[in-house]
């Protein structure tokens, strides 16, 4: 046999084997690895080295197009991905190219990042962790995977896991905020969205778990920058979301951009091989961010792009997004012996395993169906979610003499550069949404419930100039009005990749505008909403308003959402994921914090010598977990089902919540502890779990938790154990609490 022959062979066996089960899409894993080996029995070294491979493509006027270099690496069979491209029609002719035109048929796969959304936008992830509704939450990334996959996307590049505790990180906004705990929570929720029961339904997508890992601590909150933490902090704090995110049966993960402990990312084989490999046991692939191994070079880990590729593949790095570096460099490592063929092998298997569980080789073109984008895209009822989202996801941070709701019959100066805003309202990753015609802007949405007469609208100022001429107009009509609400808060620009500030004010002159408002209008009630994609330093605005709504950016029907709250139809729920600091000069700061061996006395916080600030006091203006309600929430009789429990006991907590004013409403209990003394020393509070009730006026509900030794584990520097002595636990609305109750685990 020749070796044409001989490979028509091969090729007419794979082809018999693979139809003869396609009858069935839910095919097993075992049949599926079967499959990508028969499959890579045929396959030439280029082949494989071409699955590892993914390219941009571009966008005009026209559409997504794609270069002539990546169009003809993919006729010839050295291409495996794509990003940036997305469309019925496009996807289905790139995939007939990958179908028809290369010798082995291997289908593409696309991947977009589709981060709260696509088409229909959901508030940002920070705005939607601000909901603590993780039920929610999972039905935005099943809409997202909805809209997504109707348009030709097999892959999203989300959910992004990194705690974020440094607002001057633009990328903040991407996040589920702080807190370990909620962001596992979270995480699980996109995951499951996302990916649903099976991934070869045309309709779900793959998930990916990034950035692996510590980027939320590049230092000075500067993105891409150094990251330096001792185990304890890496494995107790940053890797848990990512570990929930295995668990929960994520199929990808990608690299992060920074170094960690000197070893960047993306050639860290401690965390891609040591932990996320054998210790977690994840086996899909590990997709690079963008650019990454190149990266190698300028962090002076790799001598060049050809050391650079040999140390990502070594690490355990499958597909390379965008560096080139495995197009140009991973034949030639193996022709020298630098790395073995075996790691192309396994990068190669991984990525085809993807590709069968999604259904490709079944039917390449499932998610490419015009007809299913034309009843898919913004059904009403996905907007109605996201309008729901929108009016969860909103935090009232203050209400002073009840400023909010307004009433349908007082007349409101609407004032500032967000109020008519549809291009900032939907965030940064907005991913495929639309900045002009089909967002909601919060005019639109007031305007729903109040006649035009009770409207009186002036911009005031832009976001970012010093243009002060429309202050006078909004002066004048902040005279005439009941209430002043004001629509204000930074660009979408301002938060994101490549966004970090040095300055977290509201920018520009629009806290000047309040000022003058103040001044010219002293009696009026000043209602500022915002619009942004980090903490902000609100300390001035704090004592300038009378109430503040924090709505992030709230998403496509954002206006209505947010409408909703200002008038009561929503009695806002939110509650903050991340906590608001006094100034800049405080961060980073977060609810979980070490007690020092020099607290500050409560009862004498400026006590000198103690771990405190001689000009601002410690705590942040707004703690984690705060958010207001129309209504009061009165917490009483928490009860311990035992002052003592054992390893493996669990213990029964529960406490009573009634709704003491007049409205009805969400109210989210979080349960906190504290491990009193640890071998490693542990966080003042911690949150271990959370419950998001609904309690009409004058309710009460008796909230219980359950919680056992597992949840009192930690990283001690050697292993996760939960060690034995005393525990405080509290269940509060908000971190902002003191401590009453405790139990003992004793082994
Ligand atoms: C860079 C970002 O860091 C990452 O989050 C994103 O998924 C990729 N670019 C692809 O757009």
């Amino acid at each position: 046999m020749n070796k044409d022959t001989f490979t028509f062979a091969l090729l007419f066996s794979f082809l018999i084997f693979s139809c003869a089960k396609n009858t069935n899409t839910n095919q097993s894993n075992n049949d599926i690895y079967t499959k990508v080996d028969s499959l890579m029995s045929l396959m030439t070294i280029k082949e494989k080295i071409g699955q590892t491979i993914m390219y941009s493509g571009d966008w005009d006027v026209t559409g997504p197009v794609v270069s002539s270099n990546n169009m003809t690496l993919l006729k010839n069979g050295s291409l495996g991905a794509m990003l940036n491209v997305y469309s019925a029609k496009k996807t289905k002719e790139l995939q007939k190219i990958a179908v028809d035109e290369t010798r082995l048929g291997i289908p593409l796969l696309f991947g977009y990042d589709v981060i709260h959304g696509f088409r229909t936008i959901f508030p940002i992830n920070l705005g939607h962790a601000s909901s603590w509704d993780v039920e929610d939450i999972e039905n935005s990334a099943r809409i997202a995977a909805e809209e997504a996959s109707s348009e030709g996307l097999h892959w999203t590049f989300a959910p992004m896991l990194d705690i974020g505790r440094d607002p001057r990180w633009g990328r903040v906004s991407e996040g589920a905020g702080e807190d370990v705990f909620l962001t596992n929570e979270i995480a699980t929720a996109y995951i499951k969205g996302f990916q649903g029961q099976d991934l070869s339904m045309h309709n779900t997508i793959l998930a990916c778990a990034k950035h692996f890992v510590g980027y939320g601590a590049a230092q000075a909150g500067r993105d891409y920058h150094t990251v330096n933490m001792g185990e304890d902090e890496l494995r107790n704090v940053y890797l848990p979301p990512f570990k929930a995110a295995v668990d929960a049966g994520v199929e990808t993960f990608m690299t992060a951009f920074n170094e960690i402990n000197g070893v960047p990312a993306t050639g860290n084989k401690f965390i891609f091989r040591d932990i996320l490999r054998d210790e977690w046991g994840f086996n899909g692939f590990v997709v690079t961010d963008y650019t990454a191994i190149n990266e190698l070079v300028p962090h002076g880990f790799a001598e060049n792009e050809m050391h650079a590729a040999e140390i990502a593949i070594k690490a355990g790095i499958d597909l390379d997004m965008m560096s080139g570096a495995y197009k140009s460099y991973l034949e030639k490592l193996v022709h020298e012996n630098k790395i073995s063929v075996d790691l192309i092998n396994d990068a190669c298997r991984r990525i085809l395993i993807s590709k069968f569980k999604l259904g490709l080789f079944d039917d390449p073109y499932r998610y490419s169906v015009e007809e299913r984008k034309i009843n898919t895209i913004y059904k009403p009822e996905f907007l109605e979610a996201a309008r729901k989202s929108a009016a969860m996801s909103s935090v009232l941070l203050k209400n002073n003499d009840d400023a909010l709701p307004l009433s349908k019959t007082e007349t409101i100066a609407l004032i500032g550069p967000l109020v008519k805003d549809k291009e900032n309202i939907i965030g940064n990753w907005a991913a495929a949404g639309d900045r002009k015609g089909k967002a909601i802007s919060i005019f639109q949405g007031i305007k729903s419930y109040l006649n035009d007469a009770n409207i009186l609208y002036a911009k005031g100022c832009d976001i970012n100039t010093n243009n002060k001429s429309g202050f006078k107009k909004a002066i004048s009509l902040a005279k005439k009005a009941d209430k002043i609400v004001l629509v204000m808060g930074e660009n979408y620009h301002m938060s994101g990749e490549a966004a970090s500030r040095t300055n977290i004010k509201i920018p520009g002159i629009q806290t000047e505008l309040i000022k003058a408002l103040r001044k010219e209008a002293p009696s009026k009630q000043i209602i500022l909403i915002l619009m942004n994609g980090r903490p902000l330093d609100l300390s001035e605005e704090d004592s300038l308003t009378d109430a503040i709504l924090e709505t992030w950016f709230p998403g496509t029907s954002g206006g209505y959402g947010v409408a909703d709250v200002l008038f009561g139809e929503y009695n806002p729920s939110a509650k903050l994921p991340i906590t608001f600091p006094r100034s800049i000069g405080q961060v980073p700061i977060y609810y979980n914090v070490k007690n020092t061996g020099r607290p500050i006395p409560l009862d004498n916080p400026k006590e000198d010598y103690k771990s405190n600030y001689i000009d601002s006091p410690n705590t942040p203006l707004y703690p984690f977990g705060h958010g207001l309600s129309y209504t009061n929430f009165e917490y009483s009789d928490i009860t311990l089902s035992s002052n003592k429990i054992g390893v493996s006991d669990t213990l029964l907590v529960s406490v009573n919540i009634k709704n003491t004013g007049n409205y009805d409403g969400h109210e989210v209990a979080q349960l906190y502890i504290h491990d009193k003394v640890g071998s490693i020393t542990r966080p003042v509070k911690e949150l271990k779990g959370f419950e998001k009730i609904f309690l009409k006026k004058g309710e009460i509900k008796t909230v219980k938790f359950k919680l056992t030794s597992e949840d009192l584990k930690f990283f001690n520097g050697i292993e996760f154990t939960a060690e034995a002595g005393e525990f405080e636990i509290a269940i509060s609305g908000t971190s902002d609490f003191s401590f009453m109750n405790s139990f003992e685990l004793i082994r």
